[in-house]
């Protein structure tokens, strides 16, 4: 059985779908069969991978709302290794379409029941709310992984999203675990970075991976030539960082032992093995949490009181005046310390 890893972060512009195709196309590299698959309408890892979803009739779109075998939508890509169920802007009318649809929270686990043996790992890119589509998401993941972008706010948000994970483990997806917080667009030379790489560190502990992926114009570049970064440019520090997060990821999963060395270009030509994947099993829950209806479940996500601020990263970004936070709302620092206590308090509550 196959790990699934959703990469989730409701917060838009993080370094979601660059760490979906580039850890999904890393993990490829290192020979591990791997399913990337597309749950945004925007559809940017389809076309980060040289798909373009205009000409598609077979997309997670129709997997999730008409039903077909998701095996039907799986295409192959440049990476031996490495194939995606692509997306579509179609997709953006799923949550309505589904709304009379039983259990529509678990649609895509039931449809990648079957996917899972195929493959070492699943990777799916989220899009940016969470919505239906990120429910299900975290419904049939294994594990979330969680990039946040070293920039201005760069906490704000996750209390929202630790509030959601600790609500999809509690009555939809016992054994949802935290793969990991990724540091993303990391620049050394400023002091915001690190001040906001400390604070993610304070807060979250070992849940961060040691691998921190930079700034690198080589991942910006990648996805409009269509390719993930390391056919783009295999000396890149971008993917260094990538094949640096997979092996961190293979270590962890008793995968891999000694440090990789990986020919990215054998990889490419050379085709998949024809036996199964290495298994990671996922074990069963001693009892099955009781169904939770997902519209239960998004009202009390949105209504729970955001429990992060970036109090010390707030001020110095104020010092250095940068900050991009796409949604941005002032935080108060009276409330600071009890949110941070709120939100160290689900960090633990979730293992
Ligand atoms: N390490 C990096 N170095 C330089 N640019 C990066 C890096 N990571 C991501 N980017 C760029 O930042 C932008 C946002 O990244 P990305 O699309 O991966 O974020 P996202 O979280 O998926 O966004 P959305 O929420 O809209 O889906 C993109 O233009 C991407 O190329
Ligand atoms: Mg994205």
């Amino acid at each position: 059985m196959g790990k699934v890893i959703a990469v989730a972060n409701q917060k838009g512009g993080v370094g979601k779908t660059t760490t979906a195709v580039n850890l999904a196309a890393s993990l490829a590299a290192a020979e591990q069969p791997t399913l990337l698959i597309d749950t945004d309408p925007q559809a940017n890892a389809t076309s980060g991978l040289g798909i373009n979803p205009q000409q598609l009739t077979k997309t997670i779109y129709e997997v999730m709302v008409d039903g077909i075998p998701p095996a039907e939508a799986t295409m192959k890509t440049e990476l031996a290794y490495l194939e995606m169920i692509p997306s579509h802007i179609n997709l953006v009318g799923a949550e309505i379409e589904m709304i009379e649809v039983v259990h529509r929270e678990k649609v895509l686990l039931k449809a990648l029941e079957a996917m899972r043996r195929k493959y070492t790992y699943v990777v799916i890119d989220c899009p940016p709310s969470l919505g239906l589509l990120t429910l299900n998401a975290l419904t049939a993941a294994d594990s979330v992984l969680i990039p946040v972008q070293c920039e201005y706010y760069a906490l704000e948000g996750l209390g929202q999203l630790l509030n959601t994970i600790s609500i999809v483990k509690k009555h939809l997806n016992q054994l949802l675990d935290i793969e990991g917080v990724l540091l993303t667009m990391y620049d050394s030379r400023l002091r915001l970075s690190n001040q906001v790489a400390s604070e993610v560190r304070r807060y979250f502990g070992d849940k961060v991976f040691q691998t921190i992926i930079t700034r690198n114009v080589r991942l910006s570049e990648a996805p409009s030539h269509g390719k993930p970064v390391l056919l783009y440019d295999a000396l890149s520090i971008g993917t260094k960082n990538y094949m640096d997060l997979a092996t961190e990821i293979l270590r962890r999963d008793g995968i891999l032992a000694e440090p990789p060395a990986v020919d990215v270009a054998s990889a490419i030509i050379s085709p998949p093995p024809q036996s199964a994947p290495p298994s990671l099993p996922r074990q069963a829950p001693a009892t099955e949490p009781p169904a939770e209806p997902a519209e239960k479940i998004l009202a009390a996500s949105a209504s729970r009181p955001q429990a992060t601020t970036a109090g010390s990263a707030q001020q110095a970004g104020a010092e250095t005046g940068n900050g991009n936070g796409n949604t941005r709302q002032q935080s108060q620092d009276s409330a600071a310390a009890p949110a941070q206590q709120q939100q160290q308090r689900d960090i633990s509550s979730l293992g």
